[in-house]
This record gives structure tokens, C-alpha cells and sequence, in this order.
């Protein structure tokens, strides 16, 4: 009888409540205070006057497969009610309702008429057709009068998710009419205007900022189920905001470098030209001397600090910088960042204004309280990557260190020389561009500066970098994959592999091309559409034992050799599985319940026998990424990790599709909110954070994804990104590379794209010479979702480039295909039978073997 892990009971558990509690705790690091003359914290509880998109219908979290099936959601109406506030707009907030509701049964008639012509799963279909919420209707003298009170609050709410691109227009990246006037409207009427942003990536803020009346903007985000409470905590000064942007704000949208040819911008939705190359986010602003609205690093608090005697020293082979922080304020305690960036030398090779190498946040400090904050990195980390050497070098001249608390508010703290050229690192060049580029050149620009800079750089003390105290490597990379043989004549097990019997190598040596070409296919989760019963699919066990996981591994040698099927669920804004299924006595799973949003197939109850017995498996709904990262707080990141790691042990789930860490390179990508930054370092933080908290106690892993360069949803399967190495190195890998250096990730995903011509699944390049043999990832890498199939009814038709193959995939070390195909299993087998070449690609049974081993280690270490 199939087990079941779920609780028996609807009533919520002391472990969701728990969860709620340690998410609220943290809430109030992820939000970011935009604007405040004082109006905030409100300093009592009263009447509010609440307005908005999000003040009732607040969004937890973006749409897709990162969407999680939380039992409720605490909307921001809900949080100040509790907080004690009464909310005096009811009659506006209704007629919302109304409006929202008329607006979501048209959404989802268009939705049905379209999966029904297109012979499509409706999940698909919204999936290209997110839900936008509709214009505000407008506030009245009337509401105004009803409303009885001196202050108002107005949420504004953005929605995006997978599988679509935001857009440059009213009511996504910009203001709708109705919010527009809706601003003015309450800037005027009330003398207090507090407006918060619920959204999930950046929107215009020109209005925000120009308006007349507008007292403090808090840029709340998503903060996943328990949100409502968190803003009330905030708001009331009960918590307070310490977050910092983890992105540019532009003044317009055309001042992202990437803005023109970005997705559907120019029509080409084939192919990405990445002419921006290394000057993403800051590192363009800066440079080109662009001033933003709200600068990367940026956000406020409820206190103000000083950062006082700044030192810079060099110490064995890396930097450490110390800063004392103070508290100056009078009333409000605060969680300051020292932020630590490095200005590099123009050499051979251009570099940006500044990076960002280091952060550290305090503790709660109360007014006047000091803490000295020590932050570190590595003298290599400081080194460009130089194609022409296929190097990361340290080129010879003055490093400025820079600290202080935003990208656009630090002091030149010392001056690094160094006096010859170091290669940190030597690599073999992976990534040739296919297309000669173009790049944009930060050359002869005007950069950023500001009036002491100069002077502060005449004056900074000089320190001699050492010549040997940069640490220098060569990456030996893999030759070739033997086939391996075994002298053990029993039957291994993956027992005989945990007990230190056996290894991965010799168990796998002893499987047959059929069974280790089994394990290379992930199978299907029923649910995800395609034809269940179709010959082509490999039906998982995942839907069967952990209904909503989105998929498992191979269970082909459980009985034989003990190996049991991985089960994989989604993030990464908590772990999303079905809430509710129902099973007959004997443990069968009944259909129907299974959730992506708001899709949610009812349960047919003529099927469901009477003595049908209920399950439920609700799980935390944790702030976005983005949210997340603007903490700038690894530590209650890795908490948060660690909560979920916990989660997934309760419900039997070995791998977290999460943490997600592309790089915001343009805001209109759908699936920003999933991820973490515009720049590498904090990403890579981030993920590495993330995974140490869900790996701790060594019972599952982490998939860090999408790897690499997912920076946009329209056409994702099929998007070409033409890009350098170097921006490719710099910026798209980099975070990756600081997770697996750092953490050590059980699982990497490939994503959908290509790369200068290349499926990011068939690149061997990336997979084995990247990913294994210069960082070291030891773990097993999947593909995304039907990389390898070609199911028209989920990637669509008419694109340029084909499928990425199957063959492919063994080849470059893509050990899982998720879900995968009887076709895959079966070409992976003629592949090495035959010797032949198949789709573009020549199997040896040792890279079969290869891949299996991967699989086999992870398997291993999550029975230990
Ligand atoms: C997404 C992945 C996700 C997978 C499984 C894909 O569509 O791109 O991020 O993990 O589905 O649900």
C-alpha cells in the first residue's frame, strides 16, 4: 500500500504555525523603506483609510511552478485588523471585490477558449497569459468622508510569473490611469499617503516620487502567507524595515542597457543579444554615469547610522575590512548594511565603476548602540575574466575599496596596489560567442562620482599587495569517462555503497545499459499534462507517494539494489505540493485537487467513494527571492532554509527544485520575482545561504537553477543568448559558481535556453568543465521541465531552434532528464549499443555510467 505523508486532519498544525512565525520574524529585513518624511512608523493605532489592488487580494508570492499551495494567505487588510487598526474604506474595498472578480472570470473564460483551440493544458495557457489585475476604480470626496480619518494607505499590486515577460506599459511596469490618479487623489485628500508596493519586481516609480502628498513609500513586496501580519508589524513600528535594493531602480525603463532588444521589446523573441555584456544593473549605471531613482544598495530605515573608522588591511590571501557602525538615532532601533565594493584598474581588460566584493548586516542596534562589523574576501576575487588568456587575471595598478551603506553612499577606505599581473586562474575558454556582439564599451564615459571622491583617493592609505599573496590555480579538466568494471561478483546495493562496501562506480559498473539508461529518465507527473496513459511517457511514482511534487526519479532498481526513487517538489517561495488529495482506504490516490494557483482541478465526487479518506499536506508560503535577498542577511536566509529543509523531511521530498539565482538583466523578466539580483555576488550568497540551511541535516538537497542565463520567459525553450564569455563568467555564472564553492548544492538544473547556439541541457561545456571541473560540483545535474521532449502541447510550435537532445544530455553530464520519455530511455540505449552518432551525439556506456554515478552518490547520501 502506497505511504502517504500528509496529516490526516484539515486543522492547521503547530508546525504551519510555527513556520508563520519564524517567516514574520524576519519579514520586516526584506522590505525596503523607498521614502519616508516621518509619517512612518504610524505612531498609533486608528482608522485607515485602505486602498488598492493588494490591500485585500495581496499577492503572496508570483505564478508557475513557484507558486505555493499555502492553506491561506494574511492580506494586508487581515494584518492591520489584527494590529488593531480599523479600516474604514469598506465600501471602496468591495467595490474592488466586485471589479475583480468580474475581471477574473473573463481572464479565465479567455484562458479556457484558448487551451480548448490550442489543445493546450490550461496551466500552459496562463502561464502565457498571466493574470493582471484590473485598474483601480476611482476614490471619491465620498470614500474620503466615509473614511473619517487623517491617513491613507494605498497598495499597489503587480502579478508576474512564468512562461511570459513582464511589459513596458500601464499596469505592469508602469502605473495604470486609475493609480495614477488614485495617488494624486489621496496626496491631496489626506494628510498622511503611505503607499505600498506589493509587487514582485521593479515598476516605474517616476509618479511615486513626483507626486504631491506622498509621505513614505515601502516597497513590502511578497512576503509569501503570513504578509499581511508582517507590513502590520512594520507599519506600526513593532518590527522594522531594514531591507536594501538588490536592483537599479532607472528613472525609465529605456535606461536599462538591455532595455531595447530585451523579449518581445524588438519583436525577436529568438534570439537575446547580450551587447550589454558585463555592464548589467549598477555596473552599467555607474560606469555610464546614469542616475537612478533608487541606486543599488539603497533602502531606509526607521534610524539613521554612522559608519566610522573604516580599515582596510590585507591578510594572508584576501581583505579584511572592519567598520563601526552606530546607531545615531534617538528613537528607533535598525539593522544597518556595510556594503564593500572595489573600484578595479583599467588595464587590457575595461572594467566597471565599482563591485560589490563584501556585506555584512548588524544586529539590532538601539539608539546609539555600536557594533564594529568585520567583512572579508578573497584578493583573487577581485580578478576579471580575459578571454584572450582564458584567465581570470588581477591586472597591475590601484584597487579603491569603497564602504559604506548603498552603492551611490561610500568613502574610499584604501588603496590596494598591485604591482604585476596575476593570473588567479587558468581555464580552458568554453564559451566562444557565436555572433560577433557588439558589446557597449564603458570607455572615455563619464562615470558616477561625487564631490570628495577625488580627494579621498589622493589621500587613501597605499597598501602593497604582496606578490605571493594572491592565491593562483590551474583547472585540470576531464579527459575522458572510462568505462568501468567491477571484480565484485555479489549483487551491490546502494546499502553496500552507504555501509563503505561498495562505491557509486562499482554499483553502477554492475547495471545493465538498459537499467542505467532508466535512471538517466526522470518521470512524469501526471498532472503536468501530455497523455498519461500515452506509450511515450514514463509514469513516476512522485504523484503516486507526495501528490504536487513535480516529479521523480527512476525506480527502476529499488527491489533490485535498493536504490529508491528521488522525489522532487517545487520552490522557491516554500515547497509546493497538492493541499488536499484524497485517496481510497486502501491508499489509492483519487484525481482531482491538484493546484498550480488558482488552477484547481475540483474533485469529481461521483469517483470519490464514501470511506474516502483525506490528506493534507500544507506547507509555508516564504517570501520571494527577491524579498530574501533584500535582507542582505545570509544567516536568517539559512534559517529560513533550514525550516524548509524540515518541511521537505516531513513530507518525504529529497530535492527542493530551489533556490532560483538568475540575474535580474532586465525587469520585465516574468520570472524575476523568483530570483535574487541583479549582481552575481549577492545572488551566490543568497543560494548558498539557502542551501545550507535545507542540507543541514544531510536528509535532502537543494537544485540551484536555472543554469544559466534564464533571463527571460517568452519563448524561453527556445531563446538563443548570444553573449561573451566574459559577461558570461562575470556576471551569469558567477552566482552559481559561489553556491557550489560555497555549499555544495546536492542538484543543479540546466534551463530551457540556449547559449551562443547550445541547449544550456547538451553543454558539455558548462555542465563538466564549469560546473565539475573548475568549481567542483560533486552533486547530480536535471534538466528543466520537457528539455528533452518534445511535447508541442507544453513548448508550443514555430520555434527556430530544435529540442535539446537527449543524447545530449548523457553526453554533457545532464544526469537527469525531467520528466523524460520512453523515447529517451530508448535512444540513450540505441546510442551506446549501436556506437552510432544520434541527434549530433556519440554515447560511450562509460558516459551513461557517468551520469548514473552522479545520481547514485546523491541517492546515497539522502538514505544515509
Ligand atoms: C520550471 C522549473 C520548475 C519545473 C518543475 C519548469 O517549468 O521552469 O523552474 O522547477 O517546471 O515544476
Amino acid at each position: 500500500m502506497t505511504q502517504f505523508y500528509g496529516t490526516l486532519t484539515p486543522e492547521k498544525t503547530e508546525r504551519e504555525e510555527k513556520n508563520m512565525q519564524l517567516v514574520r520574524k524576519g519579514a520586516g529585513e526584506c522590505m525596503v523603506l523607498l521614502e519616508n518624511d516621518g509619517a512612518l512608523p504610524l505612531k498609533n493605532t486608528g482608522k485607515i483609510a485602505l486602498y488598492g489592488a493588494g490591500a485585500r487580494h495581496t499577492i503572496k508570492g508570483g505564478t508557475g511552478s513557484g507558486d505555493v499551495n499555502s492553506r491561506e494567505v494574511i492580506n494586508i487588510e487581515q494584518g492591520l485588523k489584527d494590529a488593531g487598526f480599523t479600516i474604514t474604506t469598506d465600501r471602496w474595498l468591495t467595490a474592488y471585490d466586485e471589479l475583480l472578480k468580474e475581471t477574473k472570470a473573463a481572464h479565465q473564460a479567455e484562458v479556457n477558449r484558448l487551451a480548448e483551440e490550442r489543445q493546450q493544458p490550461p496551466f500552459i495557457i496562463e502561464f502565457e497569459l498571466p493574470f493582471k489585475e484590473p485598474d483601480l476604480q476611482a476614490i471619491t470626496e465620498e470614500d474620503v468622508k466615509a473614511s473619517d480619518t487623517d491617513t491613507a494607505v494605498l497598495v499597489i499590486a503587480r502579478n508576474s510569473g512564468e512562461g511570459a515577460d513582464r511589459w513596458n506599459k500601464k499596469g505592469d511596469y508602469l502605473l495604470n490611469d486609475g493609480e495614477v490618479k488614485a495617488l494624486e487623489f489621496l496626496g491631496a485628500h489626506y494628510e498622511k499617503t503611505i503607499v505600498l508596493l506589493n509587487i514582485g519586481g521593479i515598476i516605474d516609480a517616476t509618479v511615486l516620487k513626483e507626486t504631491a502628498g506622498i509621505n513614505a513609500v515601502l516597497l513590502t513586496g511578497q512576503l509569501g502567507n503570513s504578509g499581511g501580519l508582517s507590513v502590520a508589524d512594520v507599519l506600526t513600528g513593532k518590527q522594522v524595515p531594514s531591507g536594501k535594493l538588490t536592483d537599479t531602480w532607472a528613472k525609465a525603463y529605456a535606461d536599462y542597457p538591455s532595455s531595447e532588444g530585451f523579449s518581445h521589446n524588438n519583436g525577436n523573441i529568438d534570439d537575446e543579444y547580450y551587447t550589454d555584456g558585463i555592464y548589467v544593473g549598477y555596473r552599467y549605471f555607474d560606469t555610464f554615469g546614469i542616475e537612478p531613482h533608487y541606486c543599488f544598495g539603497y533602502g531606509k530605515g526607521y534610524t539613521d547610522f554612522a559608519i566610522e573608522n573604516v580599515k582596510a588591511v590585507v591578510e594572508g590571501s584576501g581583505v579584511k575590512v572592519t567598520a563601526r557602525v552606530t546607531n545615531t538615532g534617538k528613537a528607533y532601533a535598525g539593522k544597518e548594511v556595510v556594503q564593500v565594493y572595489v573600484s578595479a584598474p583599467e588595464g587590457a581588460l575595461e572594467k566597471p565603476y565599482q563591485e560589490l566584493k563584501a556585506y555584512k548586516k548588524t544586529a539590532l542596534l538601539a539608539p546609539g548602540e555600536s557594533e564594529t562589523a568585520e567583512l572579508t574576501f578573497a584578493l583573487k576575487d577581485m580578478a576579471s575574466y580575459s578571454e584572450e588568456k582564458a584567465a581570470w587575471i588581477l591586472e597591475p595598478g590601484e584597487y579603491l575599496i569603497r564602504v559604506g551603506n548603498s552603492s551611490r553612499n561610500t568613502h574610499v577606505a584604501a588603496v590596494l596596489t598591485v604591482e604585476e599581473e596575476k593570473r588567479t586562474e587558468q581555464l580552458k575558454n568554453l564559451f566562444n560567442g557565436d555572433k560577433e556582439l557588439n558589446e557597449i564599451s564603458g570607455k572615455g564615459r563619464k562615470a558616477y562620482t561625487y564631490e570628495t571622491e577625488a580627494e579621498e583617493i589622493k589621500n587613501a592609505e597605499r597598501i602593497l599587495v604582496p606578490a605571493d599573496a594572491v592565491e593562483t590555480r590551474t583547472v585540470v579538466y576531464q579527459e575522458a569517462r572510462p568505462i568501468l568494471t567491477t571484480d565484485k561478483t555479489e549483487k551491490l546495493t546502494i546499502q553496500d555503497v552507504i555501509d563503505g562496501k561498495a562505491t557509486v562506480e562499482e554499483l553502477a559498473a554492475q547495471l545493465t545499459v538498459e537499467e542505467l539508461a532508466d535512471l538517466c529518465v526522470g518521470t512524469l507527473r501526471t498532472s503536468m499534462g501530455g497523455d498519461p496513459e500515452g506509450k511515450d511517457n514514463v509514469i513516476g511514482n512522485a504523484s503516486a507517494t507526495v501528490p504536487g511534487a513535480a516529479g521523480d526519479t527512476s525506480s527502476i532498481i529499488w527491489e533490485s539494489r535498493g536504490v529508491k526513487n528521488l522525489i522532487l517538489a517545487d520552490g522557491p517561495a516554500g515547497l509546493r505540493l497538492q493541499p488536499h488529495f484524497k485517496t481510497t482506504k486502501e491508499g489509492e490516490l483519487l484525481p482531482g485537487g491538484e493546484g498550480m494557483g488558482d488552477i484547481v482541478a475540483a474533485f469529481d465526487e461521483s469517483k470519490i467513494p464514501a470511506d474516502a479518506v483525506d490528506h493534507y499536506q500544507y506547507c509555508t508560503a516564504i517570501p520571494i527571492g527577491t524579498e530574501l535577498a533584500q535582507t542582505w542577511n545570509p544567516e536568517l536566509i539559512e534559517e529560513i532554509g533550514y525550516m524548509v529543509g524540515k518541511e521537505m523531511q516531513e513530507f518525504h521530498v529529497d530535492l527542493w527544485l530551489a533556490p532560483a539565482l538568475n540575474i535580474h538583466r532586465n525587469p520585465l523578466c516574468g520570472r524575476n520575482f523568483e530570483y535574487y539580483s541583479e549582481d552575481p555576488l549577492i545572488a551566490g550568497k543568497c543560494a548558498a545561504a539557502m542551501t545550507l540551511g535545507v542540507q543541514k541535516d544531510g536528509k535532502g538537497g537543494t537544485t540551484i537553477k536555472h543554469f544559466a542565463a534564464n533571463n527571460l520567459e517568452d519563448n524561453r525553450m527556445f531563446s538563443n543568448n548570444h553573449m561573451s564569455e566574459r559577461a558570461l563568467r562575470e556576471i551569469y555564472l558567477k552566482g552559481f559558481e559561489i553556491a557550489v564553492k560555497e555549499a555544495q548544492p546536492l542538484s543543479i538544473m540546466t534551463s530551457y535556453n540556449l547559449i551562443n547556439g547550445l541547449h544550456t541541457a547538451n553543454s558539455h561545456d558548462l555542465i563538466q568543465a564549469a560546473a565539475r571541473d573548475e568549481w567542483g560540483f560533486e552533486g547530480v545535474v536535471m534538466t528543466d521541465w520537457f528539455t528533452s521532449q518534445d511535447v508541442p502541447a507544453i513548448s508550443g510550435t514555430g520555434h527556430i531552434y530544435p529540442i535539446s537532445a537527449s543524447t545530449g544530455c548523457v553526453y554533457a553530464g545532464n544526469d537527469l532528464q525531467m520528466p523524460g520519455c520512453r523515447k529517451n530511455v530508448d535512444d540513450i540505449v540505441e546510442a551506446v549499443k549501436t556506437g552510432k552518432e544520434l541527434d549530433g551525439y556519440r554515447l560511450t556506456l562509460g558516459d551513461v555510467q557517468f551520469c548514473v554515478t552522479n545520481l547514485l552518490r546523491v541517492v546515497a547520501k539522502v538514505m544515509k
